[in-house]
């Protein structure tokens, strides 16, 4: 059976792959999926995603003993263990522990997700193992993939669209159906893709994050096939798929 891959370029549209019942590959490349699959690679032993940070504060109350980490305007909230720099999430900080999490897009964006039985994260960091499990799981239960971009504040970014084609890259199936969204990320990324950093670089959010001087972070999160981690959000926590 053939595998259709789609893409859902705004994170308020996760709900139609939701609904299709696809495999979800959420996206945040710049820079909350990037720390999530660093995260776990560093031995982490689950993210939470939540919206707000009125909840990962009621979750420090009732949990003290797990860590809080995200941004709010690329910088790290009041009374947070972690910002959302990938560079921070060491096996140091994190190796064994649970992070409660909170991003302005890239949480979000998990979490409308959540409904879908399948929902992965992917970066350039896990391109080729994310794509490998996806394609996997997608041929074993006869579904499709759907990658969800968080984006920026609601719009589209360049970063997660590369990304995707990234990863649609290292689709190996020969049954595997690009939608045209998803050829167009392909296209982008192949074109893109021998400056990955420089082209990166150029889009909007990081050049915010850049300003943030955290031109670092940008960089990290443009390493490709470098982590053969594939986080899986299932119940509320994202662990790694065995
Ligand atoms: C987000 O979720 O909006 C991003 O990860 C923001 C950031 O770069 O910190």
């Amino acid at each position: 059976m053939d595998i259709r891959v789609d893409i859902e370029l705004r994170a308020r549209d996760a709900g139609e792959a939701v609904r299709r019942g696809d495999l979800i590959i959420v996206i945040d490349a710049l820079r909350s999926g990037t720390s999530i699959v660093h995260a776990l690679s560093s031995c982490a032993e689950a993210v939470i995603p939540v919206l707000s940070l009125r909840e990962a504060y009621k979750f420090r109350a009732q949990h003290p003993e797990y860590l809080l980490a995200g941004e709010r305007g690329g910088r790290r909230p009041a009374g947070f263990d972690l910002g959302n720099s990938p560079l921070e999430f060491s096996s140091g900080v994190v190796g064994g522990r649970t992070l409660v999490m909170t991003t302005t897009s890239g949480t979000a964006a998990l979490v409308r997700s959540r409904k879908a039985k399948w929902v992965l994260v992917g970066a350039f960091l896990n391109a080729e193992a994310v794509a490998e499990k996806a394609e996997e799981i997608a041929s074993r239960e006869g579904i499709d993939i759907s990658f969800v971009l968080a984006g920026e504040k609601g719009k589209f970014s360049l970063e997660d669209a590369l990304c995707a084609g990234a990863i649609a890259d290292e689709l190996t199936a020969t049954k595997v159906r690009l939608s045209d969204k998803a050829y167009v990320a392909l296209l982008a990324y192949k074109q893109a893709g021998s400056d990955l950093a420089g082209n990166v670089m150029e889009a909007e959010h990081a050049t915010h994050l850049v300003g943030l001087g955290l031109r670092g972070d940008v960089v990290f999160s443009c390493k490709l096939n470098t982590s053969i981690s594939v986080p899986f959000y299932k119940d509320g926590r994202i662990t790694l798929l065995k």
